[in-house]
């Protein structure tokens, strides 16, 4: 192995230059050459790659967004689309590539692998936390942090003004970080993708909290509940308590900024195991952090299906707001 690309797909995820910076400088400190892809998988039909070297990575790692940029490339949803991929990286002598992403971004590597032979290994870079084989992905913690911020201002302002708000966090159909805002923020109530069922018991939570005096009330919903996220949420507390109810959809806010410092080492720690699991023979893994420690997880364990999640942040969220 001679020549790595490195490249971010999918929705941005804050740490994900401090991957990038990883992935780079260990690389080069191994002799290989680097090539940036841009636009993600994208870069691979449009031609756009270019060089990379020590200086190419410098005043990243602080940075949101992507240095490189991304997107979610349909291409890829072909096999002849993988394929077109395949051959530009054949012809441009790129033997590996270290794509840093979310679970389209693992599907589209993970079929790359088995049908046109790439080897890779992945990074789990998205805000989402969902992906199985790593404790964490890169940006959660930036976003959950963010959230946070956020969720302590409006309560400020709920408690000024004795008000009940719904708020709307993001994380597709992952719970994880409406979950762990809920309890860090202090929230009367939550709402997950993977808890059905769970709007009357929140609503009576609600009813009794507002019945005991309770004057400043915080629901957070996730995007992707059942119920169809915080304004549908907001209609059926309006409804069924007759109150007045304040909304807020966090929305891309929750993707941007400079990293938390765990983002950055987790980016880093990653981006450099990556190389290295290439190097070690592990493609068709992603690099993720179990416990502390650096593991490879086979990328078909990585995708499709959903992380667990700890429920006893439910009730602590819950019990602790009463
Ligand atoms: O996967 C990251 C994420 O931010 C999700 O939480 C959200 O549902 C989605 O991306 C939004 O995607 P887009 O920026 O393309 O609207």
């Amino acid at each position: 192995m001679k020549r790595i690309g490195v490249l971010t797909s999918g929705g941005d995820s804050p740490g994900m230059n401090a991957a990038v910076r990883g992935a780079v400088r260990t690389a080069l400190n191994e002799n290989l050459e680097v090539v940036g892809v841009r636009r993600g998988f994208q870069g691979l039909f449009d031609g756009d790659i270019f060089r990379m070297d020590r200086r190419s990575v410098s005043n990243i790692i602080q940075r949101g967004g992507s240095m490189l940029e991304t997107s979610r490339c349909k291409e890829m949803f072909s096999a002849s689309g993988r394929k077109t991929a395949a051959d530009f990286l054949h012809r441009q002598g790129i033997d590996a590539l270290t794509p840093i992403g979310g679970d389209g971004t693992l599907t589209g590597a993970l079929l790359l692998a088995e049908e046109c032979d790439v080897d890779l290994v992945c990074i789990p870079g998205t805000i989402d936390n969902d992906i199985p084989g790593t404790d964490f992905t890169i940006g959660f913690d930036t976003a959950i942090n963010t959230a946070l911020d956020a969720i302590d201002r409006i309560r400020d302002t709920a408690s000024a003004m004795e008000r009940i708000f719904v708020i709307e966090v993001m994380g597709r159909l992952s719970g994880s970080i409406a979950l762990e805002v809920a309890v860090a923020g202090g929230a009367e109530g939550v709402l997950i993708p993977e808890k059905s069922n769970d709007l009357p018991m929140m609503m009576q939570n609600l009813a009794d909290s507002i019945k005991k005096g309770k004057r400043t009330n915080i629901i957070v919903v996730s995007e992707g509940d059942e119920t169809g996220g915080a304004a549908k949420v907001t209609e059926e507390i309006k409804t069924r308590l007759n109150v007045p109810v304040w909304v807020t959809i966090l929305g891309h806010v929750q993707r941007g900024g400079s990293p938390t410092a765990r983002d950055r080492v987790l980016a880093s720690r990653l981006g450099c195991a990556a190389v290295k699991g290439l190097l070690a023979g592990k493609a068709g893994t992603m690099a993720g952090e179990i416990h502390g420690k650096i593991a490879y997880t086979p990328l078909s364990e990585t995708i499709g299906s959903s992380r667990a999640l700890n429920f006893e942040k439910l009730d602590l969220a819950y019990s602790l707001s009463k």
